[in-house]
């Protein structure tokens, strides 16, 4: 049997929040946000472990006082998040199996919720590629040109916004990493790459990503409103 291991990329600066403290620091229901993201992940009971992958400059980790059994920190990551994940996957090689499946997740969403990940093994943990928690585009979309004026109506329909976690077995995901490089945004356009189709996971707009000062404030009334 294939177990399920959660890997967090966290070694990001949050240049876009304005915070001289990295994003996944900053407060959140009182405690700092990355501690929602890997509680949520340690408490689903087929979560076997959880990586959290850390800025080898990082000097606010060990502060934070963030303990759990299943939880490892591998102080690893890289200039852009798609090498901070690849060296999260081969310092974990030795750990587990090439047919293992690996979920990673962003440190920045912390209202996941056991909900989406059982949704997520259920649709997948038979599937030949793997797949994303991912929502339907509910929005009318325009794309913006000099002056930020409308230069058309992109269509909607058949277009998901991605969300994480992305669900893939580490050895297919450590070889499409490899051969995408780095600039590649998600785990899924990595698999794409290869001519693969990662399954879509249809979730919800809650489990939002922290990426200005706004959606910190959302995010608590979130965590709130499920008591967490
Ligand atoms: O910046 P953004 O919100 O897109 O980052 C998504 C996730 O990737 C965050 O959890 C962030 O910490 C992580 N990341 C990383 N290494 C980088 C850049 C971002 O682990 N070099």
């Amino acid at each position: 049997m294939s177990r399920f291991i959660a890997l967090v990329p966290a070694a990001g600066s949050g240049s876009r929040m304005g915070s001289e403290l990295p994003k996944q620091y900053l407060p959140l229901s009182g405690r700092p946000l990355i501690e929602h993201t890997l509680r949520a992940l340690a408490a689903h009971p087929r979560i076997d472990r959880v990586f959290v992958v850390l800025s080898p400059e990082d000097g606010w980790w060990e502060g934070q006082g963030i303990r759990h059994e299943k939880l490892a920190v591998l102080r690893c990551g890289g200039a852009v998040r798609a090498d901070s994940v690849k060296n999260g996957l081969k310092a974990i090689a030795s750990e587990i199996a090439t047919d293992d499946w690996v979920l990673v997740h962003d440190a920045a969403r912390p209202c996941l919720r056991p909900e989406h990940v059982d949704r997520m093994l259920a649709e997948l943990a038979d599937d030949e590629v793997g797949g994303i928690l991912a929502v339907p585009v509910a929005d009318t979309l325009k794309r913006a040109e000099a002056g930020q004026r409308i230069a058309e109506t992109v269509p909607r329909e058949g277009l998901w916004q991605a969300q994480t976690p992305q669900m893939f077995r580490h050895g297919l995901l450590l070889k499409a990493l490899g051969a995408a490089g780095s600039m590649v945004t998600d785990e899924a356009s990595a698999i794409e790459l290869m001519g693969l189709k990662p399954r879509l996971v249809e979730g919800d707009a809650r489990n939002l990503k922290v990426t200005y000062p706004r959606d910190l404030e959302l995010a608590a009334l979130i965590l709130e409103h499920w008591g967490t």
